[in-house]
């Protein structure tokens, strides 16, 4: 009998240690190839401060697109991200994006506007930004998550879009908005702590 039950074990384990062993290394190759990130995004990719996007979170689809984006020169971004992004291969983007976009996400703790966050609800309310967003900015499908992402990146963001600097069908919307609209939306997302 205690024979046999060693049997088991030795069995079970062989079946168990590559499975466990295989899934540890798909989260540590994220891990390992996305520690420069955390230069800039910070530990799990929880971004202080203002300009530097939230990623810890975020939607992983969305992450590799806008990496790939990044990458390609689709996409203006900062200097440092369109180099960082050249230097991995679309794998490695994908490893990267699961990683971050596994964490749990936490929200921006940036000082806000109270009068323009109230202004920027009523603009969100008409203009359909939860129809896509969520209705706490968390984000459906591969649409991003903005609620809880920090002010001034949502509001570069949102001038790069009415600025066509990043094409974008679904977000042609904030083209006839004015700067001061925008930065009320911005600042209303970012706010959002639920
Ligand atoms: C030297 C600083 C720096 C480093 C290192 C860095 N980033 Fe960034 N990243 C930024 C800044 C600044 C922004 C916001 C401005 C912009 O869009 O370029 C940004 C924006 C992003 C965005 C867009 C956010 C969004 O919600 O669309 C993603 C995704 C991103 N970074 C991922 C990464 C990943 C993954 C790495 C590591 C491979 C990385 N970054 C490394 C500075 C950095
Ligand atoms: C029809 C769907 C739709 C609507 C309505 C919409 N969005 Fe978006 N939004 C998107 C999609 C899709 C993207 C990603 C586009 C891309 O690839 O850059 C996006 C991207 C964004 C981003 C950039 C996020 C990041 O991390 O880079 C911000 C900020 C944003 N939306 C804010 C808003 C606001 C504010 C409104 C309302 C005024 C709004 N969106 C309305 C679909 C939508």
């Amino acid at each position: 009998m205690q024979k046999l039950r060693l049997f088991y074990c030795v069995v079970a384990a062989a079946v168990l240690i590559p499975a466990a062993a295989f899934a540890a290394s798909a989260v540590s190759e994220g891990e390992r190839l996305g520690r420069p990130c955390a230069g800039c995004h910070a530990t799990n990719g929880y971004a202080p401060g203002e300009y530097i996007a939230r990623i810890g979170g975020q939607n992983a689809d969305y992450m590799t697109k806008v990496m790939k984006e990044f990458a390609t020169g689709k996409r203006p971004g900062s200097v440092e991200m369109s180099l960082l992004a050249k230097g991995y291969s679309e794998a490695d983007i994908a490893a990267i994006s699961e990683y971050y976009g596994g964490k749990a996400w936490k929200n921006s703790t940036n000082k806000i506007d109270s009068k323009k966050s109230a202004a920027g609800l009523k603009l969100a309310k008409v203009s359909g930004c939860f129809d896509c967003h969520g209705a706490k900015g968390e984000g459906i499908d591969s649409f991003p998550r903005i609620g809880g992402q920090n002010s001034g990146y949502l509001y570069e963001a949102l001038k790069r879009y009415k600025a066509d600097k990043i094409a974008s069908e679904e977000m042609a919307l904030v083209k006839d908005m004015s700067e001061s609209q925008l930065e009320s939306l911005a600042q209303y997302f970012s706010g959002i702590r639920k």
